[in-house]
């Protein structure tokens, strides 16, 4: 299935200054099959087509980075049966991510990947290093991601270049810091959605969030329409950002 179809262009007028970066908290996917009877894998695979139909949104109407929590370094305690599930709807969205290829989009994973067999591992790298040329719009996804597995992790770099010699103590800064995270390069989130009415970051790039606006809606993840984003980015433009001035 292609993930971009047909051009569409958003039905309220929208703010002048769209975020540089959105980061969507994919929640509520478990209360959706619940509410309807049915097993929760049902409301993941509901969300992977929400993820498609936000994804191409986010390219018409011309957001240049975009994070998508998919799978958190906590959700490993979830029963088997769920974990296997949505292993499985990743093993989809990568083939279907291929079409990436010809969007000028870089897909970037964030998170651990050494906790996945070796031919989801192999297909997200070779994912990874066949877009990394496109530069109209940066698609992260966060797999077995969490804020504070990657600056343990971002610690552990530093102190190893400090072993070795190639860095002093007074050498690391926040910029060295952001340098080593998943995200490097890639600018801080301005702008995180998290449905589902769950008030938290969940763990959710919190170095990157540190000045972000957030917008909370009840809406479950698979109901989130491209009109629900249009929504948060007309808030999002209502918002004063002083970032400690005044
Ligand atoms: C989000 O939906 C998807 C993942 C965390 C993988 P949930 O599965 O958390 O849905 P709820 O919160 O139980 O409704
Ligand atoms: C956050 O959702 C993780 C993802 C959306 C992947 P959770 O459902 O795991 O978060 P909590 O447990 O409600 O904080
Ligand atoms: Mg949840």
């Amino acid at each position: 299935m292609a993930i971009f179809g047909k051009k569409k262009e958003s039905e309220i007028l929208l703010p002048e200054q769209l975020p540089q970066h959105v980061g969507f908290i994919m929640d509520g996917n478990g209360r959706w099959a619940k509410k309807r009877g049915l097993p929760r894998p049902f409301g993941h695979r509901e969300g992977a087509k929400t993820f498609r139909k936000i994804v191409r949104h986010c390219k018409d109407i011309g957001i240049k980075n975009i994070s998508f929590y998919a799978f958190s370094t906590e959700n490993w305690q979830r029963p088997p049966e769920e974990v296997s599930a949505i292993m499985d709807l990743f093993r989809d969205y990568i083939s279907d991510v291929r079409n990436f290829l010809s969007e000028n989009t870089r897909m970037v994973f964030l998170g651990d990947k050494s906790a996945f067999d070796d031919d989801l591992r192999e297909k997200l790298i070779k994912l990874e290093e066949d877009t990394a040329k496109y530069d109209e719009m940066t698609l992260l996804m966060a797999v077995n991601y969490g804020g504070r597995d990657e600056l343990a992790r971002s610690a552990r770099i530093l102190a190893q270049k400090a072993v070795n010699g190639e860095i002093k103590p007074e050498d690391i800064t926040e910029q060295s810091i952001s340098d080593t995270l998943y995200t490097a390069g890639i600018p801080d989130v301005d702008l995180v959605i998290r449905p589902s009415g769950e008030m938290r970051l969940s763990n959710f790039l919190i170095w990157q969030c540190a000045y972000a606006e957030y917008y909370f809606t009840d809406i479950l993840w698979p109901d989130f329409s491209e009109g629900d984003l249009d929504a948060a980015l007309v808030e999002f433009g209502r918002r004063n950002r002083r970032f400690g001035g005044v």
